[in-house]
């Protein structure tokens, strides 16, 4: 199904689009019925908030729902941010650029050196643009170290512009403009992130916790994440009875079977779209 007939179906079935604009390897808005029927067994949710937000699929999806009327958005990688803070707080600058851009080679260099510079002191508007470009052209939507969908001498069956639906991309943007009051963004440590929540607002927070994959996240996005980390989230989660509202997903494997084995652990699905389509085991992990 491509990206215009899936907004189509889902624009149907509600009053605005609510639909990610980005695209995002592992993204995980196919967990919204699994998410919303959790969040619906705890009492007195008022924030619903993704550490390890990327393109946020669920999020979007929850809060056009109306399931969640808060939502919290966290990634420490600034470009991802960037492009985050740009779509909310510059909405207008945003539709007008993505209208105005042309779409070929020529553009996806420009993006490619403003993505890899990544500057400290760079204009955020423009890190966010081009790293939304990178989004919506590159192969699987992998913003670093992937070609533009192709290939440099744009000869494959599917080119740069294929993935690339102005005008559904502006109804997604325009839709999350006009929420950004109950939009909160941040651009920290997944982990700092979780212990930044105040108690009270800690007990009232659901979070959706989707760090990158133990095994293959270095090639999809950045990696901020290493074996120690895994473990000190695990331990901060099941040890911790002020942030008792969570459910995290992992690839399957050993590290995360035994850092979560005060927990419960259960297998969940996946399709994935990435250069071919499989299905594979991810593991969905809730307090026990
Ligand atoms: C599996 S992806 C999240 C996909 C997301 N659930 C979706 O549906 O699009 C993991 C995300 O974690 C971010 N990340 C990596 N290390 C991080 C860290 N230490 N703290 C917070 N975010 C991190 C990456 O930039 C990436 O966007």
């Amino acid at each position: 199904m491509s990206d215009e007939q899936e907004f189509g179906r889902k624009a149907k079935d509600r009053n605005g689009p609510g639909v990610t604009p980005f695209r995002y390897p592992g993204g995980k808005a196919f967990l919204a019925d699994l998410l919303e029927s959790k969040i619906r067994t705890y009492k007195k949710i008022t924030t619903y908030a993704e550490p390890y937000a990327g393109g946020a699929g669920a999020a979007i999806e929850l809060m056009a729902r109306g399931t969640v009327e808060r939502i919290a958005l966290n990634d420490f990688d600034r470009r991802i941010h960037s492009a985050w803070w740009a779509i909310l707080h510059r909405t207008d600058d945003f539709v007008e650029r993505i209208r105005a851009t042309t779409v070929d080679l020529a553009t996806w260099y420009a993006c490619r050196q403003i993505v890899e510079e990544n500057r400290l002191d760079g204009d955020p508007f423009e890190l966010g643009f081009a790293t939304y470009f990178l989004n919506r052209t590159n192969r699987s939507g992998v913003i670093v170290g992937a070609g533009p969908i192709g290939g440099y001498a744009q000869t494959g069956k599917w080119l740069i512009d294929a993935r690339w639906y102005p005008d559904t991309m502006c109804k997604r943007i325009i839709w999350l403009g006009q929420r950004r009051d109950r939009i909160e963004l941040t651009n920290l440590d997944g982990i700092a992130f979780i212990k930044s929540f105040p108690k009270k607002r800690a007990k009232e927070t659901f979070f959706f916790i989707d760090p990158p994959y133990v095994q293959a996240g270095a090639k999809l996005y950045l990696n901020a994440m290493n074996d120690l980390k895994h473990r000190d989230l695990a331990q901060y989660l099941t040890g911790n009875p002020t942030v008792p509202n969570w459910l995290v997903t992992y690839d399957d494997c050993q590290l995360i079977r035994e850092v979560y084995a005060a927990a419960s652990v259960e297998q969940i699905p996946v399709r994935y779209s990435l250069q071919r389509k499989r299905t594979e085991h991810e593991i969905c992990v809730v307090p026990a």
